[in-house]
């Protein structure tokens, strides 16, 4: 044969094959999801999520060093209220002393660098595990987005560098942009979960905070994965109230909309790699069918290759360390 062209050139050796890689996974790529919960010196296994623990404050701030070390930047905060805290209004959510507030203060004390994103949503605070609050058989937006916003000023307060609304409520990234405006906070950023979608990938996730919902599912709220121009709507409303960075979640099973979300916007794009997500190459791993490492690193590949500069995972620790060696 006489070939001009031998694309298999360019994949021959392992030096070629780096030389001519498009996408690069670096540490910095990754935010880390942690889970906190009162007490001391606690370390549970979530059980739909093997590997990957709910700690306390001070065994989150050791996590939060090593983090660092790693070369990670960032880490996304949730909290497990417990039971006897929840409510309807989200009370709990404003306690300049609640648990939130401490691990952020108690994170910047420890790792002042880390970039501390939280979540901002009523569920892991609602009797009825809705992330808004909830008027007989209905989750209220307009109620619901004057919680957030004081949420907000108040993680922000705490020493929050981002905050990161994960509610899908109409009109929450101009209320928290004009809260933390009117309060001063003019350094706190908003990543926007603008894309979600109401996923049964969450699932793992909700046995982390025991914050399933009580009754009905979050449809009325969250995307329908049917849709991709909504998609757009979505993220495009949030730029245009103030969002800094723009969310698309899940990730795997959405690379079709991060991609088209990444054409179309002039901020930075993230993916959130869900606990079902980790969950499933976590299972098949055990089984012995997948190659975790393999699996992790072709994953999250994969999602920042779709135009996702950003990914939350529960890999970023893992990833981390196979990306240094
Ligand atoms: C809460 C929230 C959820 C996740 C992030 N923030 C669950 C939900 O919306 O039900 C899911 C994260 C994951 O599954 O890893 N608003």
């Amino acid at each position: 044969m006489q070939l001009i062209r031998r694309n298999r050139i360019l994949r021959q050796s392992p030096a070629i094959r780096a030389m001519v890689a498009e996408t690069i996974l670096k540490p910095s790529d990754f935010i880390a999801p942690l889970f906190i919960v009162e007490g001391k010196g606690v370390k549970e296994e979530i059980s739909s999520m093997q590997g990957y623990f709910r700690m306390s404050i001070d065994l989150t701030v050791q996590e939060v060093k090593e983090l660092w070390s790693l070369g990670i930047k960032s880490v996304l905060l949730f909290i497990k209220c417990n039971d006897e805290l929840k409510d309807n209004k989200g009370t709990e959510a404003l306690n300049p002393d609640g648990l939130m507030q401490r691990s952020i203060k108690a994170i910047k004390g420890a790792c002042p660098d880390m970039v501390v994103m939280t979540d901002v949503a009523l569920d892991p605070f609602s009797t009825y595990g809705h992330d808004g609050i909830v008027d007989g058989k209905e989750i209220v937006n307009d109620p619901t987005v004057a919680v957030l916003a004081q949420m907000s000023v108040s993680h922000a307060l705490a020493g929050a560098d981002f905050v990161a609304p994960s509610d899908m409520m109409d009109g929450r990234i101009l209320a928290i942009r004009l809260a933390l405006e009117e309060a001063g906070l003019t350094r706190t950023g908003i990543l926007a979960y603008s894309a979600k979608y109401a996923s049964c990938f969450y699932g793992p996730f909700r046995d982390a905070l025991d914050s399933a919902p009580g009754f009905g599912d979050k449809k009325t709220y969250q995307m329908d994965y049917a849709n991709r121009i909504e998609a757009i709507k979505e993220t495009m409303m949030d730029i245009d109230e103030g969002a800094d960075i723009v969310m698309v979640k899940p990730a795997m099973a959405y690379l079709d909309i991060i991609r088209e979300v990444s054409d179309n916007v002039q901020v930075p794009v993230s993916a959130y790699h869900v606990s079902g997500e980790y969950a499933m190459i976590k299972a098949a791993a055990k089984m012995g069918w997948l190659d975790e490492n393999k699996a992790i690193l072709e994953s999250l590949t994969s999602i920042k290759r779709a135009g996702a500069s950003l990914i939350a995972t529960y890999f970023a620790k893992d990833a981390a360390k196979l990306i240094n060696g």
